[in-house]
C-alpha cells in the first residue's frame, strides 16, 4: 500500500488554448500560462490533446515538453494516434480519458471494465516507456477494480457529477455522490492505486474532495482559467492552493 502523501495541484491549461483558437491567433499562449502556473505553485500541468485539436495543439505539447520544468500530465484518448504521440514525447504521466467528438467536455469516465483486454495492451508500451498511466473513471467499484487489474498506476476519479449536482442545488444527491467518491477513493488506495480527482472543481466544491486523505492530486482547469479573467492566473491559483491546504489542515 502506498503512503498517503500531500495534495498536489495540476493546472489544466486547455482553455487558454480555447481562447487562442477562437481567433486563430498566437495568443493567449498556453505555454506562457503553464510557466505562470509554475510560478504560482502548481505542481504539474495537464493538457488534453483531443482528436479534433479543438484547444491544445500538437505544437503545444511539443512546446510544453521542451520548456516546462513541471511534470506534464498528457490527457488523451486510447487511440493509436495518441499512443504514438505519447511514446514520442514520453511525458511524466499519461491520463487515458474517453472522448466523443460531439461532447463539450469529457462527460464521463472511461469504461475500463468493458474494454479491459484492449486497454491492458494499450497501456503496456506507455508504462514500458516510463509514463505513469492514469485512468479517468467514475467513482465505481467495477471500474476501479478493472483499472487495478490492467496495471494502471493511477486512477483519476471524475468529480463532474458531484460538481454538477452542487451547482444545481441538488444537495442530497450531491452528498450521495460525495459518499461514493469517499468510499471509492479508499478502495482504490487499498488496491495500491494512486488516487487523483478532477473535473468541474471550483472554490465552492474543492474542499470536500481535498479532505479525502487518499487523494494526492487534483487536476483543475476550466474554473481557474475563467477566474483568471477576473483576478489573474497567479492569484486564482494561490486561492485554490490555499483552500486545498486548509482542507488538509
Ligand atoms: N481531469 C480530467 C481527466 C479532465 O479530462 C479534465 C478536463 O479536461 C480535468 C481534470 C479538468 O476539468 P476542469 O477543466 O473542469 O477543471
Amino acid at each position: 500500500m502506498q503512503p498517503v502523501g500531500d495534495l498536489r495541484l495540476g493546472v489544466n491549461i486547455d482553455h487558454v488554448a480555447t481562447v487562442r483558437n477562437a481567433r486563430g491567433s498566437a495568443y493567449p499562449d498556453p505555454i506562457r500560462a503553464a510557466k505562470l502556473a509554475q510560478e504560482a505553485g502548481a505542481d504539474g500541468i495537464t493538457a488534453h490533446l483531443r482528436e479534433d485539436r479543438r484547444h491544445i495543439s500538437d505544437a503545444d505539447i511539443a512546446g510544453l515538453m521542451s520548456t516546462l520544468e513541471l511534470p506534464l500530465n498528457f490527457e488523451m484518448a486510447a487511440t493509436d494516434e495518441m499512443q504514438a504521440i505519447a511514446l514520442r514525447h514520453r511525458p511524466h504521466a499519461v491520463c487515458i480519458v474517453p472522448e466523443k467528438r460531439e461532447e463539450r467536455t469529457t462527460e464521463g469516465g472511461l469504461d475500463v471494465a468493458r474494454d479491459e483486454n484492449r486497454l491492458a495492451h494499450f497501456i503496456a508500451p506507455l508504462r514500458d516507456a516510463g509514463c505513469r498511466v492514469s485512468i479517468f473513471i467514475a467513482a465505481d467499484r467495477a471500474q476501479i477494480e478493472a483499472a487495478a487489474r490492467i496495471g494502471a498506476a493511477v486512477v483519476e476519479l471524475h468529480t463532474g457529477a458531484y460538481c454538477d449536482l452542487h451547482a444545481e442545488g441538488a444537495f442530497d444527491k450531491r452528498d450521495e455522490e460525495l459518499a461514493r467518491l469517499t468510499d471509492m477513493a479508499a478502495l482504490a488506495h487499498d488496491l495500491g492505486l494512486e488516487v487523483h480527482a478532477g473535473h468541474g472543481l471550483t472554490y465552492d466544491t474543492v474542499t470536500p474532495i481535498a479532505v479525502l486523505p487518499q487523494i494526492v492530486e487534483l487536476n483543475i482547469g476550466h474554473f481557474l482559467i475563467g477566474e483568471a479573467i477576473f483576478r489573474g492566473l497567479v492569484p486564482a491559483i494561490h486561492e485554490m492552493r490555499r483552500l486545498m491546504q486548509d482542507a488538509r489542515g
